[in-house]
């Protein structure tokens, strides 16, 4: 038996914030970015309280990819205040340090478990309707991806207006792990027909809108930012059922190690995890006996209109598509690119440990094809 369990509430589109005013709750505790606070839009979030007598305590001791110590003085400020309800409002580190405090305050008392309302100001991880987290283990350089029911919030609010200020580059970095989630959700091998559903979804507004959506504000097409955040959110809906893949688990490391951005990350890894899934190489232009996921990496490709005259030519046609995305907004291409500072010395002094933290990395267990470390680290390379 197979389940499907959407449990989160999703308010969205125009005015979505004014959900806010009609919560039952005398106080809330608002854990968000620092930016949210200092650029003051957090009052986007904040007037719909007052306007309904709803007291707030705003927490913002966030950084991007949170860290185990981040989570430990978030503990301690959301205890001290018991509040019914957390209110998580910034991009994916901000989600995810609201989910590991409010499930650590819980550990430490069975009976409370606050109402969780996700409002994502990011259009990227979804994390507004996943049951992951991911922290940061300063010490050793890994990131944890925690998976837990109690970390999928009871409410997310998708409102454009908390997107319409993410700088170009931020859009594009986002953007690009929507992509990645929708279509390593379709791929991987917990997929099914309501994670393909959505991924299918997502990667269709993603073609449509992902670039667009990083020209606003010059093109002032604020619909191609509204797209992109129900994009991120279907994404979201589809990976939480089926997972995801070794892109992600290569990306995670990438972060770790040299704090590439989540997004840009999945971009520089994302064409090649699609070729060594289908096993497909550059002077590859037919295959015997191809692998499952290449009829569906082509389904995808002909799905959002890219062509080609074969199953292997539209898998082609899809990798060189999410590469002429990424140049089109300006992203590194490699991880020297992306970490200028690094030596290909330092890089290569790493892969070892690279390789075996992404081969224990949970969405290494839901990939289509299984990686030896041989294979990660041949990926590596071909990024550095
Ligand atoms: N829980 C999940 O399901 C899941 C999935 C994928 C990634 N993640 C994790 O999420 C984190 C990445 O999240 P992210 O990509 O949303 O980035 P982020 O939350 O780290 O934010 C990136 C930057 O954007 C800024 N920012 C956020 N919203 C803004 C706005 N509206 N206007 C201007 N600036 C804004 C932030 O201040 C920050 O500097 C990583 O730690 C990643 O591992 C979690
Ligand atoms: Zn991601």
């Amino acid at each position: 038996m197979r389940s499907c369990n959407l449990k989160t509430t999703i308010h969205f589109e125009e005015n979505a914030l004014s959900r806010l005013a009609s919560l039952e709750y005398k106080s809330v505790f608002i854990i968000t970015d620092p930016f949210m606070v200092s650029s003051g839009l957090i009052k986007t979030v904040t007037k719909h309280l007052d306007s309904a007598q709803i007291k707030y305590k705003i927490y913002s001791d966030v950084v991007p990819d949170p860290s185990t110590d981040k989570v430990v003085s978030g503990v301690a400020a959301l205890v001290r205040e018991m509040s019914p309800c957390l209110i998580a409002v910034g991009g994916g580190s901000a989600i995810d340090l609201a989910k590991c405090v409010r499930l650590f305050a819980h550990n430490l008392h069975a009976d409370y478990a606050p109402h969780f309302i996700a409002i994502p100001t990011t259009s990227g991880t979804g994390s507004e309707v996943t049951s992951f987290a991911v922290i940061t283990d300063t010490k050793r350089n890994i990131k944890h991806a925690l998976i837990d029911d109690f970390l999928l919030p009871n409410e997310a609010i998708l409102d454009v207006e908390m997107v319409k200020s993410v700088p170009a580059s931020i859009a594009a970095d986002t953007g690009m792990d929507v992509l990645a989630h929708a279509l390593e959700a379709y791929v991987s091998t917990e997929s099914d027909y309501f994670s393909d559903m959505y991924a299918e979804k997502a990667t269709s507004l993603c073609k449509h809108y992902l670039v667009r959506s990083y020209r606003y504000p010059q093109t002032q097409e604020k619909k191609a930012r509204d797209k992109m955040h129900v994009a991120s959110c279907l994404a979201g809906i589809a990976f939480n059922t089926a997972s995801l893949g070794i892109c992600h688990s290569i990306a995670h490391q990438l972060g770790a190690q040299f704090h590439i951005p989540h997004g840009r990350a999945n971009a520089i890894v994302l064409p090649d995890a699609i070729a060594f899934n289908s096993g497909i190489a550059e002077n590859t232009f037919s295959l015997d006996n191809p692998a499952p996921c290449v009829s569906k990496y082509a389904n995808m490709s002909r799905r959002i209109g890219l062509i080609g005259y074969d199953d292997v030519a539209c898998v082609k046609s899809l990798a060189y598509f999410i590469r002429s995305m990424q140049i089109e907004m300006g992203m590194p291409i490699s991880v020297h690119d992306a970490a200028p500072t690094v030596s290909f010395t330092e890089y290569e002094s790493r892969l070892d440990a690279m390789a075996e933290a992404a081969l224990l990395d949970r969405c290494t267990k839901t990939n289509p094809r299984t990686p030896t470390k041989a294979d990660i680290i041949k990926i590596l390379k071909k990024i550095w």
